[in-house]
């Protein structure tokens, strides 16, 4: 460079620099991929640009969308952190190897099925929340039709149900693969397979975002909401007249989890965001943004509205296994094939 050139490339760099906040300027920037709602991504941004000075860039998906948008960009990441969407797809993109090994200070504060989740997956991911599985029903609408009360994963496959379930798409929602992966467990696949072929007759819509069907049952438009039980109670809290079902069979539950990207162009910060994101102060965001998962870290406040394990019947879910790419991407395809095609 000529030194005219020189001198004009510093004083753009000084013209950019004075465009950007200076705690920006001084602590750089962040991009993360947010799986959870909307409502806690953003309040849950901010506060750890207050804590830090560092900019974050974020933008929201369903888990299923982001693993393929991380699988799209691994050749140029544009990511740097993907925080929360259930367990299955971060413990895959940790096979893929789109995820890096880290292993925060904080580990040792974490529940024991939130270290286990980094286990499995060679610490390329750390477990954030737990959430179990089930559905809601609006309370006046069932009365209306008067249909009795659902209880059990197999009322929902009743003939009065036709046109009344609403759940995700597997290949978008993470909750929705927890759904499948969870009948699988709990029924062994070819049942569960004949299950899902006779719940699609009743399903009226397949979302692309898991927690949809729990607005959709609290305003009435389906009867039955298919998602994370506490995706319900953000709906009863608000006022709508659901009620709530950890289904009588057993059910199964997820990790939600967080995964540093490969490739990341602002690893530092990234690390400092997966630190941040593990503390109890930071954790304590989800109930003041109505997301009432079981935190990760055992000195986090519980929400009194979270639903409670011990109150539900859970299955042992096998992470590993359903987490897998072998396993996860072959179900998908099966229920691609047999369920979403058939005829309704
Ligand atoms: C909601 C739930 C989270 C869950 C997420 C998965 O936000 O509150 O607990 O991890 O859905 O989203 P997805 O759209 O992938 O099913």
């Amino acid at each position: 460079m000529t030194s005219r050139r020189v001198f004009a490339a510093a004083l753009f760099a000084g013209a950019l620099a004075a465009l950007v906040p200076g705690s920006a300027r001084a602590q750089g920037q962040l991009t993360v991929y947010c799986s959870v709602q909307e409502e806690w991504c953003r309040p849950m941004m901010a506060a750890f640009e207050r804590a830090t000075g560092i900019r974050v860039a974020m933008t929201r998906k369903s888990s299923g969308e982001t693993l393929t948008q991380i699988r799209a960009e691994a050749t140029n990441p544009r990511g740097d952190v993907w925080w929360g969407g259930t367990g299955d797809p971060h413990m895959q993109a940790a096979e893929e190897n789109l995820t890096v090994e880290y292993r925060s200070p904080r580990l040792s504060e974490l529940h024991d099925w939130a270290v286990r989740q980094a286990q499995q997956a060679n610490f390329r991911t750390v477990g954030i929340y737990a959430g179990a599985l089930g559905y809601s029903y609006n309370v006046p609408e069932l009365q209306r039709r008067r249909i009795e009360a659902p209880r059990c994963w197999a009322d929902l496959t009743k003939p009065e149900f036709r046109g009344e379930v609403q759940v995700a798409d597997p290949n978008t929602s993470g909750t929705a693969y927890t759904l499948l992966a969870t009948i699988v467990q709990l029924m062994g696949e070819e049942p569960a397979f004949t299950y899902l072929k006779a719940l699609h007759r009743n399903v009226n819509q397949y979302t692309r975002s898991g927690a949809a069907p729990a607005r959709a049952a609290a305003t009435g438009e389906t009867l039955v909401g298919i998602t994370f039980l506490h995706d319900a109670v953000t709906q009863k809290v608000n006022g709508a007249p659901v009620e709530l079902v950890g289904p009588c069979e057993g059910t199964g539950y997820e990790i939600g989890s967080m995964s540093i990207i490969r490739g990341a162009r602002n690893l530092d910060n990234a690390k400092r965001f997966v630190d941040w994101a593990l503390s109890p102060e930071a954790q304590a965001i989800g109930a003041e943004a109505k997301a009432y998962q079981l935190p990760s870290n055992r000195n986090a406040p519980i929400p009194p509205q979270a639903p409670r394990f011990e109150a539900i019947k859970l299955i042992d879910y096998d992470f590993a296994r359903w987490g897998s790419a072998a396993e996860r991407n072959r179900l998908l395809a099966r229920w691609d094939r047999e369920v979403r095609a058939a005829a309704r």
